[in-house]
């Protein structure tokens, strides 16, 4: 830590999973994202200039932003600007500190390790200018910091759970209301993680088409978002709509009725009703939201094909990343070699995996 003038606040933010709950959050409807224990770490200490000096640890690069000239400039530095940029947008009044960043959050795998570089950063900064911010305004700083800096449309999921995570549950947060439930999670169950290992070169042009195809469709039904859209109203919206836009509807209602039936089946400890779910939702976003290929589909398949698995599907926005599977944890590990294995003979290597534990949300580690 010597390059820090002062001695520096150390401050940790989670990645997530999420349950069940796929490209419903820009739509306005509910989702059921967990923190988990894989952080982003960022220390920070004032400096007195007029200028962040950061440190990446994981990219081994270092960058110089200058806070009276925050502008995006296409590389990862963007992260540490956007957040500044929000901040300064909100009035919180941010000075200039060196900062060093190191995250156990894999990249790219779709357990939104930008979404945690983020939130750790928004506590950092807002932590250092004495404002003591709540995780929901941390959240849409962050968020506001990838769509406008990074150039993702993303929802707030992820930035909301890394933000406010609870140990040993899950969040079922209404984006339209901005309000989430606590949801604990059986503590005989785990999930676990297996990367596809594919990293889709067009995933956030996919994602931004899947969501302007989502506003046309809400346009052309005269409502807000399509989280509007009741079940049961669901089959006359449908026939209102072009083949391709009444398909992505139909997965975002339906996706939403599957996020409010899992909170129910969680609180009564049905699990197999959950895992069942969670296998719907991943033939929904295949067929009809069309954001899986075909090597998460053949490792969803070898997923839900394992004995002991009670259900699993593609995680996050799609073309890649990790796939998440709900298993009983006196097996898991035994289940987990299993799903490695089979995909591993498929494509020739073995793929990261890991099992999590949900954690609560970013804050400052007292050291
Ligand atoms: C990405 C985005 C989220 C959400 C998911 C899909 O992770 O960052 O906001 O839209 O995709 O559910």
């Amino acid at each position: 830590m010597g390059r820090f003038g002062g001695r520096p606040r150390v401050f940790q933010a989670p990645g997530r999973i999420n349950i069940i709950g796929e490209h419903t959050d820009y739509n306005g409807g509910l989702v059921m994202p967990a923190a988990i224990d894989r952080r982003c770490i960022v220390a920070a200490a004032p400096n007195r200039q007029r200028a962040i000096n950061v440190v990446s640890r994981n990219l081994n690069a270092e960058a110089r932003i200058d806070l009276d000239r925050l502008a995006p400039a296409g590389e990862w530095a963007d992260y540490v600007a956007g957040v500044a940029a929000s901040l300064i947008n909100a009035g919180v009044p941010i000075s200039g500190c060196d900062v060093w960043i190191d995250s156990a959050v894999p990249i790219g795998a779709g357990v939104s390790s930008s979404a945690a570089l983020e939130v750790a950063l928004a506590r950092a900064f807002t932590s250092l200018a004495g404002v003591d911010a709540d995780g929901l305004s941390i959240a849409r700083w962050a968020q506001e910091a990838e769509n406008k800096f990074v150039g993702m449309p993303c929802g707030i999921m992820d930035q909301f759970a890394s933000a406010n995570g609870v140990e040993n549950c899950a969040l079922v947060l209404d984006c339209r209301t901005l309000k989430a439930e606590v949801a604990p999670l059986p503590p005989d169950f785990s999930f676990l993680l297996v990367n596809s290992m594919v990293r889709h070169a067009h995933a956030s042009g996919e994602y931004r088409r899947r969501r302007e195809e989502c506003e046309l469709a809400a346009k052309a039904l005269n409502v807000k978002d399509l989280g509007e859209i009741a079940e049961s109203a669901l089959p006359s919206a449908l026939r209102g709509l072009p083949a391709g836009p009444a398909k992505r509807c139909r997965h975002v209602v339906t996706e939403i009725a599957r996020v409010r039936a899992s909170a129910k089946y969680l609180s009564a400890g049905n699990i197999s009703a959950l895992g069942q779910a969670m296998n719907a939702s991943h033939a929904s976003l295949r067929d009809d939201m069309e954001v899986s290929v075909e090597p998460v589909d053949a490792l969803v398949a070898i997923a839900q094909e394992t004995p002991g698995v009670m259900g699993a599907r593609m995680m996050g926005g799609g073309f890649g990343g990790c796939v998440i599977a709900l298993a009983q944890s006196t097996d898991a590990d035994r289940i987990l070699e299993t799903i490695v294995a089979r995909y591993a003979a498929r494509i020739g290597e073995a793929p990261d995996a890991f099992i999590c534990r949900a954690v609560g949300g970013a804050g400052e580690m007292l050291l």
